[in-house]
């Protein structure tokens, strides 16, 4: 298993977060520019990433070039109803420190369109609103009530499909 992410602080906290015993890699890389191999993965994760990517052409093809044929990827996003909500730079704490990250808002039809462009095929495209019980959790979300609130992708490359690089 390997962790990949632009951000030293945050490679270091998914590897406290992770039990040694599965001998993950942590590598500090953008994904824009995967420094792998092509056809190295079974699966790809990504958590809420794509959101802060400008390229994304590069998102997809990179994600499908490094899958293996047949290779499937989950990829999660905020979604762009809700950035423009919220404004897409995102602002959270962490051990005490304020930090932000500049997002960019990326359109439905766009992000529909490098996927195909990369070959890949979608299993799920779910986009699960704000409900009651989230609101339940989080009152401040009360006004986000209904609005889309992930864009959630079940990605597979199709086994055939050939990439020049
Ligand atoms: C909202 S956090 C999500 C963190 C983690 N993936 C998760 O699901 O909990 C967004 C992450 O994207 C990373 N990021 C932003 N641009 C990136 C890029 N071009 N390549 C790799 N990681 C990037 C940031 O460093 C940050 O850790």
């Amino acid at each position: 298993m390997i962790g990949l992410d632009l951000s030293r602080g945050m490679l270091e906290r998914a590897r406290r977060q992770t039990s040694p015993a599965i001998g993950a890699q942590w590598v500090q890389a953008s994904v824009e520019r995967i420094p792998f191999g092509s056809q190295t993965f079974d699966r790809i994760v990504s958590g809420l990433v794509l959101d802060h990517v400008r390229d994304l052409p590069a998102f997809f093809l990179g994600i499908a070039t490094a899958l293996r044929p047949g290779g499937r990827a989950i990829v999660t996003a905020v979604h762009p109803d809700m950035q423009r909500r919220t404004g897409p730079t995102v602002r959270f704490t962490a051990a005490g420190r304020e930090y932000h990250t500049d997002g960019t808002i990326h359109e439905k039809a766009d992000i529909l369109t490098a996927i195909q462009q990369a070959g890949l095929s979608i299993d799920q495209f779910q986009e699960p609103p704000v409900t009651e019980p989230l609101v339940a959790r989080r009152e401040a979300w009360r006004d986000r009530l209904g609005c889309p609130a992930l864009l959630l992708l079940a990605l597979t490359r199709a086994a055939d499909h050939h990439y020049d690089h």
